[in-house]
């Protein structure tokens, strides 16, 4: 039985996730929260991701980073060069598997038919962006738990969502 995949996006409800390589707001609340949800975690992740965040091989987290550059490997940092080959990996690693994106990590997980947990911050607003996170909406998911919050410049709910796979015979 493959691990459960936990994906963590913080999303607006356009679905924009980023813009020009950084997070298109600065909600303290929710980045709190993502550092603390992945600390300790195997976290899955492109190469801008893993560049754009400091703290990405801090906190004990384990990074696998997405990318042809293999001289991003270092001391604690695996490098692949597929999603596939990332998920080997994690699955032969101790600990919970975190997808971090971006948006072709984000989209390749969600194709697959393997159990998975949505960690989602639900941004309510129209966000101008380059990089977005795939329609999830249509998708058969249960939630799990529903937190509403807000900050001077946002209203958010933290949302945690299983995905509910058809039986193995109907896939
Ligand atoms: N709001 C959120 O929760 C959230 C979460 C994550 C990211 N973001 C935002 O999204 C943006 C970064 O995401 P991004 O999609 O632009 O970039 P990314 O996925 O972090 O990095 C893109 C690079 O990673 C490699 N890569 C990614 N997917 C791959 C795949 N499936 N197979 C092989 N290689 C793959 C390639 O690296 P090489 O070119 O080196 O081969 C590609 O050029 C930033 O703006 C960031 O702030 C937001």
């Amino acid at each position: 039985m493959p691990k459960l995949l936990h994906l963590i996006v913080a999303c607006a409800e356009n679905r924009v996730i980023g813009r020009g390589g950084k997070l298109p707001w600065r909600i303290p609340e929710d980045f709190k929260f993502f550092q603390d949800e992945t600390a300790g975690k195997i976290c899955v992740l492109g190469r801008v991701c893993f560049e754009t965040w400091p703290r990405a091989a801090q906190d004990s987290r384990r990074p696998i980073v997405i990318t042809q550059k293999r001289s991003l490997a270092s001391a604690g940092v695996r490098v692949t060069g597929s999603l596939t080959e990332a998920l080997t990996i994690a699955e032969e690693l101790p600990g919970e598997i975190h997808i971090c994106g971006g948006q072709r990590i984000y989209e390749e997980t969600l194709a697959l038919a393997r159990p998975m947990r949505l960690h989602l911050t639900l941004v309510h607003a129209d966000v101008p962006g380059d990089t977005y996170f795939p329609e999830w909406r249509h998708l058969p998911w249960r939630e799990r738990s529903r937190r509403e919050s807000a900050d001077e410049n946002y209203r958010y709910t933290f949302l945690a969502l299983d995905r509910e796979l058809p039986p193995a015979g109907a896939r």
